[in-house]
Parts: structure tokens; sequence; C-alpha cells
């Protein structure tokens, strides 16, 4: 069995609905206190024994390039200014794995950006998160999903139970054994009332290089080429299966989701907990 290497970010959607602030800022790079999402993804996909990412990018987000990039004059100050505990933690950004860039010149959808890493890829089964979705786990969610890989030499959707009155936000899985956690269909965004289950696919797959074949047969929906569709074709070829990872996930490109994930980063920060739990039971009294 080919071991999973390489991962793919696609982090070129436009973020409308975290309008006007990703204007000029990627959602991606928003922080969690004070490091972007994306890079909690990379640390992610390290820990999970990836090699090499390629980031499906734009010319809108030179600042994600930027940040992955060794920033010589900073470095220098800080080396100099004696700021030793900075300069590695900057030095650490820099050097934690390879990470290529390709530039997605429309955002013709999901589906599009994944199939821009057919080269980078090869024949090898590969990792893709996406830069929105963010999961605060002990063992990565990640690798997780490589465990179930592992287990069926199969495709994997990394999938958590939702609230049924909000599940028409997610794809949802539709199983053909739910116990098993084997998985026939994706239905995207359903209507409440008409689920084939309660688990909503979450941002993280591993998929054999097959997806690419069916990348380039699939249509437009609404002006976007989405992954779901390709998925579906290649269910139909090769086995699906679910990895109902452990975590607390966090929809970043959503607003609310992203202000959960700092009160919650932040309390488990020994430095920010004690004033953070202050100022917010402060706050429930009045
Ligand atoms: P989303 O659908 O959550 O991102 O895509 P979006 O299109 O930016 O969202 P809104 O609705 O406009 O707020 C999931 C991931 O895929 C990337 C996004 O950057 C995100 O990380 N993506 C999406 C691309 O790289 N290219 C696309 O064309 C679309």
């Amino acid at each position: 069995m080919k071991k999973i290497r390489k991962a793919v970010i696609p982090v070129a959607g436009m973020g409308t609905r975290f309008l006007p602030v990703t204007k000029t800022i990627p959602k991606e790079m928003l922080p969690i206190i004070n490091k972007p999402t994306l890079q909690y993804l990379i640390e992610e996909a390290v820990n999970s024994g990836i090699e090499e990412i390629l980031l499906i990018t734009n010319p809108y987000k030179k600042a994600i390039e930027d940040y992955f990039d060794v920033s010589y004059e900073l470095e220098d100050r800080l080396l100099k200014n004696n700021k030793l505990e900075q300069l590695e933690m900057l030095q650490k950004i820099s050097s934690m794995v390879k990470v290529y860039y390709i530039r997605q010149g429309e955002p013709l959808g999901t589906g599009h950006a994944i199939s821009l890493a057919k080269t980078f890829i090869g024949n090898e089964p590969f990792a893709i998160m996406y830069g929105d979705d963010l999961i605060k786990s002990e063992i990565p969610a990640l690798k997780q999903l490589i465990d179930v890989y592992e287990k069926y030499d199969c495709n994997v959707i990394g999938v958590q139970k939702v609230d049924p009155n909000v599940v028409n936000r997610y794809g949802i899985i539709d199983y053909e054994d739910e116990k098993t956690g084997k998985i026939k269909g994706l239905v995207e965004k359903p209507k409440i009332g008409e689920l084939p289950s309660n688990y909503a696919g979450l941002g993280r797959y591993i998929l054999k290089s097959e997806i690419f074949d069916e990348l380039e047969k699939i249509d437009k929906v609404n002006g976007e080429y989405l992954l779901t569709d390709a998925m579906l074709r290649l269910m139909k070829k090769q086995p699906f299966y679910d990895c109902r990872f452990e975590g607390i996930y966090y929809d970043i490109g959503n607003q609310f989701g992203y202000l959960k994930a700092n009160i919650e980063y932040g309390l488990e920060r020994e430095d920010i907990r004690g004033e953070l739990m202050k100022y917010v039971n402060n706050f429930n009294e009045k």
C-alpha cells in the first residue's frame, strides 16, 4: 500500500462570508489568537506524517506565500536584539515542511482547485485539507483519516455528526452501511427533513489519484466545479469509508465559527485562560 506523503490545501476561495476583511486578508490567514489558521493546518499535516504540501492559492493571497517564506530582515533584527525565542518561532514556520504553490486564476470551485494538483500528486494517494476547516484534537484529524486508509486501502472522508437543524450547510453522507462507515453517496447542502444521515463531510479527505480522471469529466454547477461531483463518480468505481474523527471542528470561514475557535483556543492557553474566564464570567452576570 502506498504511503500518504502529500497534502493539497486549496486556499484560493473568495471568502465572501467573511467580507469585508477578506478583501485584502485571506480568510486562511485570519489568526486564532496569534497564529493563522493555515499554520494550524500545516502543523496538523506535519504531525500526520505529510512530507510535501501544495497550496492552491491566487494572486490576491500573496500574504500566504510570504508567511511561509524566510523573512531575513526580521530574523536578523530579532537576532541582533537577542529576541531568540521569537526568532526560533519564526524559523520554525519556514522550516516545518516543503510547501509548494500553484495559482488558481479564477475561483472556479473546489474541484477545479484540486484538479490543478494533478502533476504534483502523480499516481499517489493523497490528502486534501480545506483551508477554512480547523480541527482541534489530540491525535491530528488527518492522522486519524490516514489510519482508516491504511486499514481498508480506500478513499476516506472525515466526518462528524452535525446538528440536524444546520445540516443544510454541509455535504451529508449517504451510507451503504452506517455501521462499518462504507459510503455510497454524498448530498451537498440537503434540505432539512431530506437527510440521508446526520454525518457531514468536514474538510478532510484521503483520495486515490484516479480522482483526477473524474475531475476532468464533471460539469459546472452554479459556475463552480465541485470536488463532491468527482468523488460521487469515483464512488462508483472504488470504495469510500468515513473516518469519524475525534476533535472539535470549527468552520473559520463562518464568522461565529471563527469567534468560537478564538475563545476555545484562548481557554487552552495557560497565559490567557485565567483572564479570559474572568472576563466571560463577568459578562455572564451582566
Ligand atoms: P469554501 O467554499 O469554503 O470557500 O471552500 P469560499 O468559496 O472561499 O467560501 P465563501 O462561501 O465565499 O465564504 C473550501 C476551501 O476551498 C478553497 C477555499 O479557499 C477554502 O479553503 N477554494 C474554494 C479554492 O481554493 N478555490 C475555489 O475556487 C473555491
